[in-house]
């Protein structure tokens, strides 16, 4: 079932437990998370980025594939926008009836970034969408491991004060893109941000982060939690894993549906991690 991404993270947050949050590139993406949520009994967060949506040129046939699959699941299931810069496209996802948006304004001046944040929040807010915004920016993107971001506390709260965001992703320690579980996150900030900003909390980049690592940012404070690029190191691994066996597979079904497999198999183990 369709659920509200502000009422699930302000559970999970009351509850001291973690939301995962999980990249859709391919349909198999979103089936993968959905049975694993399912076998978890858990609530989970199929987010869809801008460069997901560039990799398939629109984003109405992956997002009303993902709504799809998450209208059919028996237990709650957000349809997010992850990474939105083009407001264009925010506008886009508001009209296909998704759930919550990523508005990543954390490139911007900070004076520009509170600004059209304000105004995302706005728009989305009147058509009963919640917004996720980022302050500090979680590094990483470009390739290179960079976790010397970091947000101030003050600032994390005057910003969520000005613009009305529901949850804010901060930058302490993570870096987007990591293929090796060696982040080391600094727990006393998130505490710090934790006790001066009301709304649940994200991480981004958590790929980087190890099972020990991810336990203690949840007891610091951390709800939301964004995984990507481990799943996919599954999913390629599983794939390779397939053609190596029977390098005469031509049937993309029979690569596809051991990763799909795999990829269930440690998003189940990750939704337990969390809880
Ligand atoms: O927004 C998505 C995430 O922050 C995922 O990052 O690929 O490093 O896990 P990751
Ligand atoms: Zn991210």
């Amino acid at each position: 079932m369709l659920a509200s991404l502000r009422e699930l993270a302000l559970a999970a947050h009351q509850a001291g437990t973690g939301l995962g949050a999980f990249n859709v590139i391919h349909l198999e993406h979103a089936t993968a998370f959905v049975r694993a949520a399912e076998r978890a009994g858990t609530p989970v967060v199929l987010q869809i980025s801008e460069n997901a949506v560039k990799y398939h040129g629109a984003l109405e046939p992956i997002c009303v594939a993902a709504l799809a699959v998450a209208r059919a699941a028996t237990v709650p299931v957000v349809v997010h926008l992850d990474h939105a810069e083009d407001t264009d496209l925010i506008r886009r996802a508001v009209e296909l009836g998704i759930g919550s948006v990523m508005y990543d304004g954390s490139k911007l001046p900070d004076a520009e970034n509170r600004e059209t944040t304000a105004a995302m929040v706005a728009l989305c807010h009147a058509a009963g969408v919640d917004v996720e915004a980022e302050l500090g920016e979680v590094g990483g993107k470009n390739g290179v491991h960079d976790p010397s971001a970091r947000t101030s506390p003050a600032d994390a709260a005057a910003f969520v004060a000005d613009t009305g965001v529901d949850l804010l992703a901060v930058a302490v320690g993570s870096s987007h893109a990591m293929t090796t579980r060696d982040a080391h996150l600094d727990e006393e900030l998130i505490r710090a941000i934790r006790a001066v900003v009301p709304v649940p909390l994200v991480l981004h980049g958590s790929s980087g982060v190890s099972d020990a690592g991810m336990r203690g940012a949840i007891g610091a404070g951390i709800t939301k939690i964004n995984v990507s690029t481990h799943l996919n190191q599954v999913f390629t691994g599983a794939v390779r894993a397939a053609l190596a066996a029977e390098p005469a597979l031509v049937d993309s079904r029979k690569w596809l549906k051991p990763a799909r497999a795999a990829v269930e198999d440690e998003t189940f183990r990750l939704l337990n991690l969390y809880r």
